[in-house]
């Protein structure tokens, strides 16, 4: 059936710049995402650059991650990033306590750069608050951007790089408010912590953009910002959902992480004074299915809905762009799995990845005020009227780009485009996520039951 919407793009009110960082992914050493995914080693079977999986590298480079975020996640409370520096073979191998699994550091910080350079995304390093010194953490950038003749500026020039490896983006911690979490504190206990980290890391390099913790409490959230907000450019928010429930109430899902990250600017603009700007980290986010424990690596076998909760979720940040300026999957490879792959070569993409696809392919610079009408459904999960349709506009260069996400399980819809301030030229073109059902999923053995068509 045919049901009937309408869509009200005003191409003359700009709701502000849609920064590329929104599209960005997370990798962490954690089941089979590094090793197995982005890793396989030079000695490796199967085809690698330097190590780095080809076959990931390929299906990486075609998203344009603009940013990627390492080494954890939880993983990050417990590393020790000189571990993962020096020759391969004399590297050590230790016990990760975060996933209480072996670490065998043959990926470390010149891979993680390597691998960013190869896919042409920025990188984003997340130190070590649990087990680690703030001191060990601006060595950490020392290593990276120094070009003093200081010893761990050395150490990287003499290991064959040179040149500062430049990296912009460092995370103070993971989810520190966490009982989970090595090194959980109380928000004032991270707050003092966090601003001796940001101190002695702009020590070393001023330039650097730095993110805090930030959660859905928001009395943590106000406290870590009044204690921080000078010395900090960003505060985090992770949000995960359950994937394979219902479905309205997965597709509703994203409406409720716009709700949380309007609350967090709501928090940031009353909190911070108006001379600094501190933005929005969406820094993990996605779903998460039953199946995805600790013995499976986090493995989850995603379907075409999850292709419409990822959809969901970057018309919010399209919406949101005034104050969310970055957001990473968790995450890219085999872990809550954009991409797939297996120990014989296999690769396949899931519909989470194919969202990525078209909205890096079809989203414009500045996001347009757009408004969409149409029948509404109840999430009693989410507390939430939840309308069938879902639109996003965005103007690139001499181009409108529309993204709609019809969220009926049954339902055709019939919408009516009403386009003010702006004349359409005849033409354009459709680009569509297409599966035959809301449940169908990728396989090695069928790689393109959801495809874009
Ligand atoms: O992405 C998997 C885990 O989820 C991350 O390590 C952690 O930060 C979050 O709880």
């Amino acid at each position: 059936m045919d049901t009937a919407a309408e869509i009200v793009v005003d191409a003359g009110c700009t709701v502000g710049d849609v920064h590329p960082q929104i599209y960005g992914h997370f990798i962490e050493h954690l089941g089979r995402c590094i090793y197995g995914g982005v890793w396989v080693g030079p000695d490796s079977k199967l085809p690698n650059v330097n190590g780095l999986r080809r076959d990931v590298l390929d299906a990486t480079r075609a998203i344009h991650p603009p940013v990627i975020r390492w080494p954890g996640g939880n993983f990050a409370s417990g590393y020790h990033w000189e571990d993962g520096i020096g020759p391969r073979n004399k590297r050590p191998a230790r016990f990760d306590l975060a996933w209480k699994a072996p670490e065998s550091n043959q990926f470390g910080t010149d891979e993680f750069i390597d691998f960013c350079r190869k896919t042409g995304a920025e990188p984003y390093i997340c130190v070590n608050m649990g087990s680690g010194t703030a001191e060990e953490a601006a060595r950490w950038v020392e290593y990276c951007n120094q070009t003093t003749p200081t010893h761990d500026a050395l150490k990287r020039a003499t290991l064959g790089h040179p040149e500062p490896y430049s990296v912009r983006y460092w995370g103070l911690g993971n989810e520190t408010y966490g009982d989970w979490q090595i090194g959980h504190l109380t928000a004032d206990a991270y707050s003092r912590s966090c601003s001796e980290y940001a101190k002695l890391i702009r020590r070393v390099d001023p330039s650097v953009k730095l993110i805090a913790v930030g959660c859905d409490s928001q009395d943590w959230n106000r406290r870590v910002l009044s204690e921080c907000w000078k010395q900090i450019d960003y505060i985090s928010l992770h949000k995960y959902y359950r994937g394979g429930e219902d479905y309205y109430d997965v597709v509703a899902a994203p409406l409720d992480a716009e709700r949380s990250l309007a609350e967090l600017s709501r928090i940031v603009e009353t909190t911070v004074p108006a001379e600094r700007q501190v933005h929005i980290a969406f820094d993990e986010w996605n779903l998460w299915y039953p199946e995805a424990d600790e013995q499976s690596g986090l493995h989850q076998r995603a379907s075409l809905t999850d292709g419409v909760f990822a959809s969901g979720i970057f018309n919010a940040l399209h919406r949101l762009c005034r104050t969310v300026k970055m957001a990473n999957l968790a995450q890219l490879v085999n872990v809550l799995p954009a991409i797939v792959t297996d120990d014989e070569g296999r690769i396949y993409v899931n519909p989470t990845y194919l969202a990525f696809k078209l909205y890096v392919d079809h989203t414009g610079t500045k996001a347009l005020r757009t408004e969409a009408f149409s029948d509404t459904y109840r999430s009693q999960k989410y507390g939430l009227d939840v309308p069938y349709l879902d639109a996003s506009a965005s103007l690139g260069p001499n181009m409108l780009h529309l993204a709609l996400v019809n969220r009926s399980k049954v339902d055709e819809m019939n919408a009516v485009i009403r386009l003010r301030n702006a004349r359409a030229r005849a033409g354009g073109s459709l680009s569509e996520l297409k599966g035959e059902r809301p449940d169908s999923t990728n396989s090695f053995e069928t790689p393109n039951t959801v495809t874009i068509g």
